[in-house]
């Protein structure tokens, strides 16, 4: 769930960057490829561009009724959506968030757990950062979004296993070595769920595990993020960054009214190596 960046008020906006390159670009302009010769076939691009809207409005204003999970993949259209527009731009955002935070952060991870998966994007930019090839665990409640997300990791070169389970239930232990990624899914948790995964994570931090979440930059959709902030003794950081953008992701933003020519995202990194004091 990525949103249009407000940036009149913002620092400064750097130059704009390639959206990836080397291997990782080759890659991910396959998977989209892939993702958008599957998912227009059966529809048209206003279906689509009908889905992002919905699904965009679903996300952060029509938040009320609750299990935004179940809902996010109803009908094709909001299927194609994730797939072709949100799953893309939350892999870009996260890749370039770690970019810009360092090699240490994952410096040791062998094992990605990506929790609430979707389609397996952050799972895959977490994947790329490794300095040596990893494996995935993407636990996430949707068989649909479980079948994507095997297919996405495929096409990154990564080896995985998929979980069917609700969260937090379906969370590995996780320990030294392992990062737990949660990628625009912890807003979508009811109270009581959501304080007991902050807990298993707080559990598998004591244990040497990684753990990075990122949401979006609306803070009323996650109220939740300082205090998960302090309960996991995280660094937490707002991302804006000038991306360069894929073709369909510029024209689905024009069509939609949408921008994301600013890549955004609040992320919190906690565990792995000590960090100098500033
Ligand atoms: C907005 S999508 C984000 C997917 C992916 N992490 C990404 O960044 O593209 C949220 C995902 O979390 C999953 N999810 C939400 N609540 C869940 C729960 N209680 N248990 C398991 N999965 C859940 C949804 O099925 C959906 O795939």
């Amino acid at each position: 769930m990525t949103e249009p960046t407000r940036t009149e008020s913002d620092a400064p906006i750097e130059a704009v960057l390639p959206y990836a390159s080397g291997e990782l670009r080759v890659r991910f302009d396959a998977w989209l490829d892939d993702a958008l010769t599957r998912h227009t076939h059966a529809l048209e691009f206003r279906e689509i561009r009908q889905g992002v809207r919905a699904l965009s409005s679903l996300w952060l204003e029509r938040r009320a009724g609750g299990e935004l999970a179940r809902r996010a993949i109803e009908g094709q259209g909001k299927r194609a959506a994730l797939a072709t527009y949100f799953a893309p731009l939350h892999l870009l955002t996260l890749h370039h968030a770690l970019q810009q935070f360092g090699d240490e952060t994952l410096l040791g991870v062998r094992r990605i757990f990506d929790l609430g998966c979707g389609t397996g994007a952050c799972g895959a930019a977490a994947g790329a950062a490794l300095a040596r090839p990893g494996s995935i665990l993407g636990v996430d409640r949707s068989a649909w979004v479980l079948g994507e997300a095997r297919r996405t990791w495929s096409q990154f070169g990564l080896r995985q296993r998929t979980r069917r389970a609700e969260l937090p239930d379906g969370i590995p232990e996780g320990s030294d070595g392992d990062a737990l990624v949660l990628g625009w899914v912890v807003n979508e948790l009811e109270a009581h769920p959501r304080d007991e995964l902050r807990e298993r994570l707080r559990a598998a931090l004591t244990r040497g595990a990684r753990v990075v979440v990122a949401e979006p930059l609306a803070r009323g959709v996650s109220p939740w993020w300082e205090a998960w902030g302090e309960a996991l003794d995280a660094r937490s950081e707002t991302v804006r960054l000038r991306v360069e953008r894929p073709a369909w992701i510029e024209k689905m933003d024009l069509a939609s009214g949408l921008d994301h020519s600013t890549l955004g995202a609040r992320v919190m990194f906690a565990g792995g190596p000590a960090r100098p004091a500033s």
